[in-house]
C-alpha cells in the first residue's frame, strides 16, 4: 500500500532496528528506508538479517550491506546494512551500534523490535523459560537503551547540540488485561512499557530523547501471529469480538514513521495502540 507520508521524512535520520529482519521489524525497516532513513538491522540469525539486507536491496534501497561480526561480507554499501547480534548480549548491543555508527556516522533512531515468545501455561513454563522471555524483551531492550544512549543523546556521538534522538519499543497490548499461556511474554511487555516512561522522563529531560511505544494488534503475516494464534483461537476470537479483525504490518510501519519523524516531536512518554480497537472489545449483550 502506498504511503501517505512525504519520501524525505526521514531523510538524512540513521535508525537502528532491532528484529529487523522479519515481520513488523522489516517492514519498519523497509519503510523506514523508502522515506529517507539509512537503516541498520540487528537479529540473532545470520541468515535472516542477510537476505533482509538483500531484499532491502530489492525493494528499491538501493544501497545494502550485509555485515557479519567481522565485517568481511560485502553486498554493496550504504543505506542499509545488517548486523549479527543477540540483545541479550551487552557486547553485542556495543558492536553492532559501534558498528552501525562507523558505517554511517550517527544514530539518531532505535527501534528495539527484537522479542521472543511461546504459548505456554504458567504451570508448564519453567523459570528459565519465563526469564528467557524477560531478557529478550525486557532486559534486551533496556540493555539497546543503555548502549545506544551516548549516541542518541543531545550532543552526543554524532548528533548536534540542539536536539537528542528517538526511541520506539514494540509493545503489545495483552497485558493490559490478562492474556491465556502468555505469562511470560505479558510480564515482559509491562516491563518494557515502564522502562519506555521511565526513560521518556528521565532521558527526555536530561538529553532529549523522546521514547514511545507502539502496540500492535494482531498482525497478519508475522511470526507472532503463526505463533501465538493458531486457526483455532484465531476463528473463536472472532465469533465473540465485535472489533476483530487483523492489521497489516504496514500499519505499524506507519506508526513508527509518524512517531520518528516531526510530525511526532511532541510525543514522549506514550504507547500508541495499534490494533484497531482489539483490545477494548468486549462481547455484546
Ligand atoms: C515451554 C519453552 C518453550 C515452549 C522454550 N522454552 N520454548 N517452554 N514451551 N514452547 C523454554 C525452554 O525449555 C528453556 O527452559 C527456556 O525456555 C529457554 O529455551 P531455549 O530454547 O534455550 O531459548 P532460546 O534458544 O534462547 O530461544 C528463545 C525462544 C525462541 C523465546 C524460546 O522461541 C525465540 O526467540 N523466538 C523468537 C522469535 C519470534 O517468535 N519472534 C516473534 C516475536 S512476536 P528450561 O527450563 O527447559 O531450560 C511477539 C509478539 C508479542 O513477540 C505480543 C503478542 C500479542
Amino acid at each position: 500500500m502506498e504511503s501517505p507520508f512525504k519520501a524525505n521524512i526521514l531523510k538524512g535520520k540513521v535508525a537502528l532496528i532491532t528484529g529487523g529482519g522479519s515481520g513488523i521489524g522489516f517492514e519498519i525497516s523497509t519503510q523506514f528506508g523508502k522515506h529517507g532513513a539509512s537503516v541498520a538491522i540487528m537479529g540473532r540469525r545470520k541468515q535472516v538479517v542477510e537476505s533482509a539486507a538483500a531484499s532491502l536491496q530489492s525493494l528499491g534501497i538501493s544501497d545494502s550491506v550485509y555485515l557479519n561480526p567481522s565485517l568481511c561480507f560485502l553486498i554493496e554499501t550504504r543505506k542499509a546494512a545488517g548486523f549479527e547480534g543477540d540483545v541479550r548480549k551487552q557486547e553485542d548491543a556495543k558492536r553492532v551500534l559501534e558498528s552501525a555508527f562507523k558505517l554511517f556516522g550517527k544514530i539518531d533512531i532505535l527501534v528495539n523490535g527484537a522479542a521472543g515468545n511461546f504459548l505456554v501455561s504458567p504451570e508448564a513454563l519453567s523459570p528459565n523459560g519465563f526469564r528467557t522471555v524477560l531478557d529478550i524483551d525486557a532486559v534486551g531492550t533496556f540493555t539497546m537503551c543503555h548502549e545506544a544512549l551516548p549516541y542518541l543523546k543531545k550532543g552526543g556521538l554524532g548528533q548536534s547540540l540542539s536536539g537528542g534522538g528517538i526511541i520506539l519499543n514494540i509493545t503489545a497490548t495483552l497485558h493490559y488485561t490478562a492474556a491465556w499461556y502468555q505469562i511470560n511474554v505479558a510480564a515482559a511487555k509491562a516491563a518494557v512499557d515502564a522502562i519506555g516512561r521511565n526513560l521518556a522522563l528521565e532521558w527526555g529531560t536530561d538529553y532529549d530523547i523522546r521514547v514511545n511505544g507502539i502496540a500492535p494488534g494482531p498482525i497478519g503475516g508475522t511470526p507472532g501471529m503463526s505463533k501465538l494464534a493458531p486457526e483455532e483461537i484465531n476463528s473463536k476470537a472472532k465469533d465473540f469480538m465485535p472489533l476483530y479483525k487483523l492489521g497489516e504490518k504496514w500499519d505499524i510501519a506507519m506508526a513508527a514513521l509518524y512517531l520518528a519523524s516531526e510530525a511526532g516531536k511532541y510525543i514522549n512518554g506514550t504507547t500508541l495502540v495499534v490494533d484497531g480497537g482489539l483490545w477494548l472489545s468486549r462481547p455484546r449483550h
